[in-house]
């Protein structure tokens, strides 16, 4: 009873007049307004119109690429909230940090669900990519996707990286000295990726801005680039990888 009116609601907020200019679809519980309602969509044109039953069960995928993406939207979110007390200049951003801890309401709650989360990626990420390698679905015609989420797991792995400079603490401090240290092995170039990294010679002001750049800007712009071709190739793929013996399993779509 209480579903039926929930539902009624939302078919005549559907067939509102506001509704309809925003959202071209038709209204009604049609397939092809269903179908229509993803189509006509510009984030949900990214995802398939429709998808084996099969590939919806926890079983196929342990839900664990969702849950990466879950991950990474409550980091973009405490993220940005994150930026509202910090600065990135020398000493202040250790005092921000302190300011989060005592002064912020909040503020440890908000540091501290932004930390886990992206420790909580880190290892979702490889979970995800472990278990796309186990049911096979890195092969034909989903290599591509495959090379995609290689990219997606190391800008994983640099956004972690950067940003565990910027609390300006002692780990932090020692951390990039050393990371930078091991960078600089590289044969050839490997002075110049340290210099690059650093923005100078040392871990100081110049670094903490070029790691903060990376951090809140370029890593997170190329990650919802990257998370965006990777669901559209799925569409173009065929869909989720349904498993062995599955006909058009290996068709694009
Ligand atoms: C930010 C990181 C990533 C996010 C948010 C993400 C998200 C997703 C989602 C939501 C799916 C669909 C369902 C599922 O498998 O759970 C998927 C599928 C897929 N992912 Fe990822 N992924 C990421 C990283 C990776 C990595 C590191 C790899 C491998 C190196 C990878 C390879 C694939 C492939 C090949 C598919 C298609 C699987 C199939 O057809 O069944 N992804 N990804």
């Amino acid at each position: 009873m209480v579903l039926r009116t929930a539902e009624n609601y939302v078919e005549q907020m559907r067939a509102s007049k506001v509704w309809q200019s925003i959202f071209r679809s038709g209204t009604g519980v049609t397939n092809l307004n269903r179908a229509l309602r993803i189509q006509q969509n510009v984030f949900l044109h990214l995802f398939s119109v429709k998808a084996r039953r099969k590939v919806l069960s926890f079983s196929v995928t342990w839900y664990l690429g969702a849950l990466t993406f879950g991950t990474f939207v409550i980091l973009v979110i405490t993220g940005i909230l994150l930026m509202l007390y910090y600065h990135p200049s020398v000493p202040q951003a250790y005092a921000d940090m302190k300011d989060l801890q005592f002064v912020v309401s909040s503020g440890v709650f908000l540091r501290n669900l932004h930390r886990w989360s992206a420790h909580a990626m880190v290892l979702l990420v490889f979970a995800h990519m472990f278990k796309v390698f186990y049911r096979g679905a890195y092969r034909p015609p989903r290599e591509f996707n495959w090379v995609i989420g290689v990219i997606l797991l190391l800008v994983t792995l640099v956004l972690s990286y950067t940003g565990y400079l910027l609390p300006w603490d002692q780990l932090s401090y020692w951390a990039v000295t050393v990371g930078s240290n091991i960078a600089s092995a590289v044969p050839l170039i490997g002075a110049k990726i340290r210099f690059l990294m650093l923005g100078g010679n040392q871990v100081n002001a110049n670094a903490l801005l070029r790691f903060y750049v990376l951090h809140c800007m370029i890593l997170p712009l190329a990650t919802i680039f990257l998370i965006a071709i990777h669901f559209w190739r799925i569409r173009k793929d065929g869909g989720l990888y349904p498993g062995e013996g599955i006909k058009g399993a290996n068709q694009n779509g």
